[in-house]
């Protein structure tokens, strides 16, 4: 039986540090990564099931059992599946050009937590889940897996999904990498019963790093609206073409592009915009490029901010065309509404923390997480661990494992909490 609220659960953090410092860095290794300068690793790759092989075994040590849902989600119960449980977990897909925690550091620590639950004997209910293509750096869809298991995605939708590296269809290569995507509704089954869900991830900015606080409690989570607009002018010799009269659809690109940076600094509310990806045709010295493809990341946590300035961008990149003869279409890829925590979950983990002793401030996410489609089915919060210098989706990309096991402490101790009042 859990002991009661009042009494914390002191952990070896020590020996927390070492298991999720090994977990975390082991998936660093050649056979984890596609890449051998950063942490690339997606969707249905050899090496991302190799990852979710790596914490099945683990897993399973502790006796739970494991499972994958028909897309591929991971899932790890240590009650009989069917009973209600609390969810902790995060993604082990990468940026493509990633580093070594953002994903793993919250898939190894709720792997910590189900070992310390056992250890203590505290008998929690406990279901870990690691989500398919949360970064969408295999089909360019960002919470993919999660998205699926919270019924965001319909099925005419998951049929346009391709895979950036060959274009094949989602559902053929779910189905190569030995799973049964025509099943994709039952993934719903993975967020049944859950009486709440906590990731842990690293920052991803550094505000904790430059206020020296341990841990950030998430109040919210940006939502954002993702796009790609495609510009078609007219290609022509860069030296015989005179400059009046011109269609040069990247000269179109360049005003949408600085016009998304203005509206976004205009709207306030911490809304950002970016145009990260920037497709030119046919890309040569001395062509004008005849047909642009940039995509949009807009977001935001107030939703009328970040939506105003994506419809703004569109009218005007509409506004452009007419001006210099090109077309605009602009396709929006997804958009998901800013998510707010669970504020029972949100003050277990800050009473938690204070009986830790570990420093602790509230704070919103930039950065979209799972726990954001997680949130459609069950109360949800999110913890923060700093990274250093803020730095992520880059190789450089490092953190501390023992502010991972002081989070794994405080996490185990909000859960007691809340389940404690559960069975009062
Ligand atoms: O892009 C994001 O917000 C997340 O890191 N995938
Ligand atoms: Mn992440
Ligand atoms: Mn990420």
């Amino acid at each position: 039986m859990s002991p009661p609220a009042a009494s914390h659960v002191a952990i070896d953090r020590e020996r927390s540090r070492e298991r999720i410092a090994r977990d975390v860095l082991t998936l660093t290794g050649s056979q984890y990564t596609r890449s051998a300068t950063a942490v690339c690793r997606y969707a249905y790759t050899p090496e991302w099931k190799r990852a979710h092989e790596y914490f099945a075994a683990q897993l399973r040590d502790i006796g739970c059992q494991v499972w994958e849902d028909p897309v591929g989600n991971l899932v790890a119960q240590n009650v009989p599946r069917g009973e209600r449980a609390y969810g902790l977990g995060s993604h082990c897909d990468s940026n493509r050009n990633g580093g070594p925690w953002d994903g793993p550091l919250g898939v190894a620590l709720a792997v910590e937590v189900a070992r310390l639950n056992r250890e203590h004997g505290l008998d929690l209910p406990l279901r870990v889940i690691s989500f398919l293509e949360e970064e969408g750096s295999g089909f360019g869809q960002l919470l993919l897996g999660s998205r699926i298991a919270a019924g965001r995605i319909g099925e005419a939708e998951l049929r346009e999904v391709r895979a950036i590296d060959d274009g094949r269809p989602f559902f053929e290569l779910a189905a190569e990498a030995g799973h049964d995507p025509e099943r994709f509704r039952e993934s719903a089954a993975t967020l049944d019963d859950l009486d709440g869900w906590i990731e842990t991830h690293i920052e991803q900015g550094r505000v904790l790093q430059d206020e020296r606080v341990t841990l950030g409690v998430v109040e919210a989570i940006s939502g954002y609206v993702h796009a790609d607009l495609y510009l078609e002018g007219r290609s022509g010799h860069a030296g015989g073409t005179p400059m009046q009269g011109r269609s040069d659809a990247l000269a179109a690109a360049a005003e949408v592009v600085l016009e998304a940076e203005r509206l976004a600094a205009d709207a306030g509310h911490g809304t950002v915009a970016t145009v990260g990806e920037l497709d030119v045709e046919p890309g040569l010295i001395n062509v004008i490029p005849g047909a642009v493809r940039l995509s949009l990341d807009v977001r935001g946590v107030d939703d009328e901010a970040f939506a105003g300035v994506a419809t703004a961008i569109e009218a005007f990149a509409q506004d452009v065309a007419r001006r210099r003869g090109v077309t605009a279409r602009y396709v929006v890829r997804q958009a998901v509404p800013a998510t707010p925590m669970d504020a029972p979950i949100v003050g277990a983990l800050e009473a938690s923390a204070d009986a830790a002793g570990v420093t602790h401030r509230r704070m919103s996410s930039g950065a979209a997480h799972d726990t954001m489609c997680v949130a459609v089915r069950s109360p949800v919060a999110m913890l923060f661990v700093p990274c250093r210098d803020g730095i992520s989706h880059a190789p450089e990309e490092d953190a501390d494992p023992a502010d991972g096991a002081r989070a794994s402490e405080v996490v185990l101790n909000a859960l007691v909490r809340l389940h404690h009042r559960r069975e009062r």
